[in-house]
């Protein structure tokens, strides 16, 4: 013990202040920080299950869905696109991937894992990939699934998902949707869409902290995924109806066995993770008391706001401006400015977080967020501001005022 630093006892103190301006997490909602504090019941408990039954619903209102199977994976956001495509896809099957980032990537990672034949069809970074392209490929290869990236912040870049339900009956595949960095900040109307699965997480346009995902699936989906069925030994009883589908490469991310944890049978397969539901359940009552409607307004303002600031100081807003989040902003970096420099005076000078970028993009472009509380006039203001004085201390001098541009934004939409 007396070798340990004396710092490891100290309580854990974070600033408490700093803006997170960058393309996710954004800050936690104080109500939502709350509810994590309720007492931690047992998962069978009919308080707890009833609590377990009210984030079913009201995330079925979260992502304009009346699929029964729409429920929460413990862990991030990635835990929920890895449970969707390795309870979909046996070993040798076809996933037909739409890539256009980083996110678009991962798929296409875990497909192989999967053991899936991956097919691509893509797009350069910064842009979208045309429903029709998509088709022709679909048609082509036929996939098991089509798998794709609503927001894919490596790129703040919007994949257009009206037509792919419809593509992938057509071909009899399923869709698959990441919307981890949307929910909550556009508009995500997955029966309008027609997707069979869909996954977020809470970190980013939901205002909760990264570490429960949620889903929803389609009934045709569960159907397939049912198939698969092949409940762990330990806790199989008489009536289990196991599958003639191959069993799912995972136990953890098992959907056959999770989506019956989630039912009235109530398999025990895992322990809830329960501050993290907590958080779940407050962050969708707070997204549906502001209103759908109301919320993505919210953020489609914010985000065009940040983009007029950014334009007006003379900096360059990256991509397809006609495909761009509502709540991430892609900032070209001046040539011979140092961007990590300028993030790192952004976040020790002014208490504000924005983003770095990965792959072609890393050094070239800054990412800043708009995103859950965090889409609103005055932090937008806050940013742009400290943004000129950052980057005038940083030898660039802006061309003319963000913050009165972006105020200009939110006047025209007051009027
Ligand atoms: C579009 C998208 N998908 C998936 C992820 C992965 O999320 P997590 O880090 O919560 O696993 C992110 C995180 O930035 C994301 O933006």
């Amino acid at each position: 013990m007396s070798d340990l630093p004396s710092d490891l006892f100290g309580e854990i103190d974070p600033p408490d202040r700093r803006l997170l301006m960058g393309p996710g997490p954004s800050n936690v909602h104080p109500r939502v920080l709350r509810a994590m504090s309720a007492t931690v019941l047992g998962q069978f408990d009919p308080e707890f299950t009833t609590t377990m039954n009210q984030v079913m619903a009201l995330y079925r209102g979260v992502f304009q869905t009346s699929n029964k199977w729409t429920f929460m994976i413990d862990g991030t956001s990635r835990a929920a696109i890895e449970a969707a495509l390795v309870s979909v896809l046996a070993p040798g099957e076809t996933v037909l991937v739409v890539s256009s980032g980083r996110f678009g990537l991962l798929l296409q990672e875990i497909g192989q894992r999967c053991g899936a034949k991956v097919e691509i069809v893509e797009a350069p970074w910064g842009e979208i990939v045309p429903m029709d392209r998509i088709a022709e490929a679909a048609r082509r290869v036929k996939p098991r699934l089509i798998a794709c990236v609503h927001g894919d912040t490596s790129t703040t870049m919007a994949q257009p998902q009206e037509g792919l339900g419809d593509v992938a009956r057509e071909v009899g595949a399923l869709s698959y949707v990441d919307v981890t960095a949307t929910l909550g900040g556009m508009d995500v109307p997955v029966d309008a869409w027609g997707t069979d699965i869909v996954t977020a997480g809470l970190q980013k346009c939901l205002g909760g902290p990264p570490g429960i995902a949620p889903i929803t699936i389609s009934d045709r989906a569960a159907d397939h995924i049912f198939a698969r069925r092949h409940v762990e030994k330990g806790i199989a009883s008489a009536g289990d109806k196991t599958g003639s589908a191959p069993i799912i490469g995972s136990n953890y991310f098992d959907l056959a066995m999770v989506m019956d944890y989630w039912s009235e049978k109530r398999l025990n397969h895992h322990t809830e993770a329960a501050s993290m539901l907590y958080a779940a359940r407050e962050c969708a009552r707070i997204v549906l008391g502001e209103g759908l409607p109301a919320r993505i307004d919210r953020h489609r303002i914010a985000g065009a706001a940040m983009a007029a600031g950014i334009a007006a100081m003379g900096l360059k807003v990256y991509g397809d401006r006609a495909n761009k989040m509502f709540n991430a902003t892609g900032v070209f970096i001046p040539d011979g400015l140092n961007g990590e420099g300028l993030r790192k005076r952004m976040r020790e000078e002014f208490e504000i977080e924005i983003g770095t970028s990965f792959g072609p993009l890393a050094g070239k472009v800054w990412r800043i967020g708009t995103m859950a509380g965090n889409a609103r006039r005055h932090h937008v203001a806050h940013t742009l501001m400290a943004l000129e004085a950052a980057l005038r201390r940083e030898g660039f001098k802006a061309a003319g005022s963000g913050v009165d541009a972006a105020l200009a934004i939110y006047d025209g939409a007051a009027g």
